[in-house]
């Protein structure tokens, strides 16, 4: 791994420049429905997010949607961030702290933590953990600088284990993507105490919140779009391609996964299409439509690029599809001629069952538009024993049952925020 550009003592800053940078973020996050709560927007003025990130220019640092990436793989991807401003204050009111709490937070770097610091109070309790050694020395250092090394205990630790040295936790706000729920999760958060996290369900990250019911029961809210960092070590995603043709694969979860054989050459065979009816402008978000798919059996997301595609599909690189057994549908989405600025759904299938799959995928849609195209999206229940029924997502170590019957819209932005944390 390289870490970037790693400043050990804070640039001199005018303190006029920051402020004025600072009121800027406050009122933006407060009008786009970040920041709600006078103790949050204390703990936003209170923490200097620049002394977290001393290597950035301050109106970076202080940009709401910025993220600040602070630490790739050798790859060059990404591993370890400031998460964006607009991301950490909307989980921290979606977490609803409470002055005395005892708080997890998994994925370190030491701002979150110390405006977790700020609102929980001296009586409260703050474990930041993070996998990587350098990120945790590293928010010690800026801990110890701004004063809130002897609020927030920074370990090294797997999320996969939490952290049963100080559990339980009244609260455990997650700061990198997971796809899972481990049992120590459940297992070290009091009853009633919420969950709050960036839940990846087959592809599709959004902010969900779950509150701990009593034994292993967790129901959960879904939320914003984001797009954390992934998770690493015992619980790192490990979805399974399978080869389509040329530089497309389906990446899916789904148990069982198609034969491998079973889906190069399907693009070679004609394809059928059948129109959905539904009409999308150009700028509307379609994030409840792409949660809603997930749902269907053998659900994956196709790679490429419209040129690896006979017909263009959707958006790019992660093209909602199922497939059944040799054969594969996925979304169009060609512009139509009136009203200029509409597109129309359009169902594609290749294979031997082209024609029921494409039009199965239509009246998927349609459902969507009739019932939860401007609803807030499902609401989740978790439990290791849930039974499997149809809809139900099953993933290593929990089952997932996704209720779009909801109609109160809990804490959405009117951002399309889908910048990568
Ligand atoms: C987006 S950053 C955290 C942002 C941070 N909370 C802040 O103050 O802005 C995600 C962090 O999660 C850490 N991480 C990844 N996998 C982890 C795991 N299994 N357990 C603990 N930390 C993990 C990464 O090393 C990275 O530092």
């Amino acid at each position: 791994m390289t870490t970037s550009e790693t400043a050990d003592t804070a640039p001199d800053h005018d303190p006029a420049v920051i402020e004025a940078l600072l009121e800027a973020a406050v009122t933006r996050l407060r009008t786009v429905g970040a920041l709600r709560s006078e103790e949050v927007e204390r703990a936003v003025r209170a923490v200097p997010r620049h002394a977290f990130a001393p290597e950035f220019p301050l109106e970076e640092v202080y940009d709401p949607r910025a993220v600040l990436i602070t630490r790739r793989a050798e790859g060059g991807g990404a591993t370890s961030s400031v998460s964006a401003i607009w991301v950490q204050t909307l989980m921290l009111e979606r977490a609803r702290l409470e002055p005395g709490m005892r708080v997890l937070e998994v994925g370190g770097g030491g701002y979150n933590a110390a405006l977790i610091a700020e609102v929980v109070g001296p009586t409260g309790t703050v474990v930041s953990m993070d996998i990587d050694p350098v990120v945790t020395e590293r928010a010690r250092g800026f801990l110890a600088r701004t004063g809130h090394s002897d609020r927030v205990e920074a370990v090294v630790g797997d999320a996969e284990h939490g952290h049963p040295a100080g559990a339980p936790f009244d609260r455990i706000i997650v700061t990198v993507a997971a796809t899972d729920l481990p049992p120590a999760w459940t297992g070290q958060l009091v009853d009633g105490g919420r969950l709050v996290l960036p839940l990846g369900v087959r592809g599709h990250q959004r902010i969900t919140v779950f509150t701990k019911q009593g034994g292993d029961l967790l129901v959960g809210e879904t939320g914003n779009h984001a797009g954390f960092v992934p998770m690493q070590g015992a619980g790192a995603p490990a979805p399974r391609m399978v080869p389509v043709t040329g530089a497309v694969e389906l990446v899916t979860d789904a148990d069982p996964v198609p034969a491998p054989k079973a889906l190069p050459g399907v693009f070679a065979l004609s394809a059928h299409q059948v129109r959905s009816g539904v009409r999308i402008g150009g700028m509307e978000p379609f994030s409840t439509l792409q949660m809603w798919m997930t749902g269907l059996s053998g659900f994956g997301l196709l790679t490429g690029t419209a040129e690896d595609f006979v017909h263009r599909p959707m958006v790019p690189n992660a093209i909602p599809a199922v497939w059944d057994g040799a054969t594969l549908a996925y979304l169009l989405l060609p512009k139509v001629p009136d009203p200029a600025e509409a597109y129309e759904y359009v169902a594609c299938g290749h294979g031997p069952r082209a024609e029921e799959t494409a039009a199965a995928l239509a009246e998927h849609v349609r459902v969507w538009d009739r019932e939860h195209r401007n609803g807030p999206g499902p609401r989740f229940l978790a439990h290791p024993d849930l039974p499997g029924a149809d809809g139900v997502i099953r993933t290593r170590h929990t089952r997932l049952l996704a209720l779009w019957d909801r109609t109160e819209h809990d804490h959405a932005l009117d951002w399309k925020a889908d910048t990568r944390e």
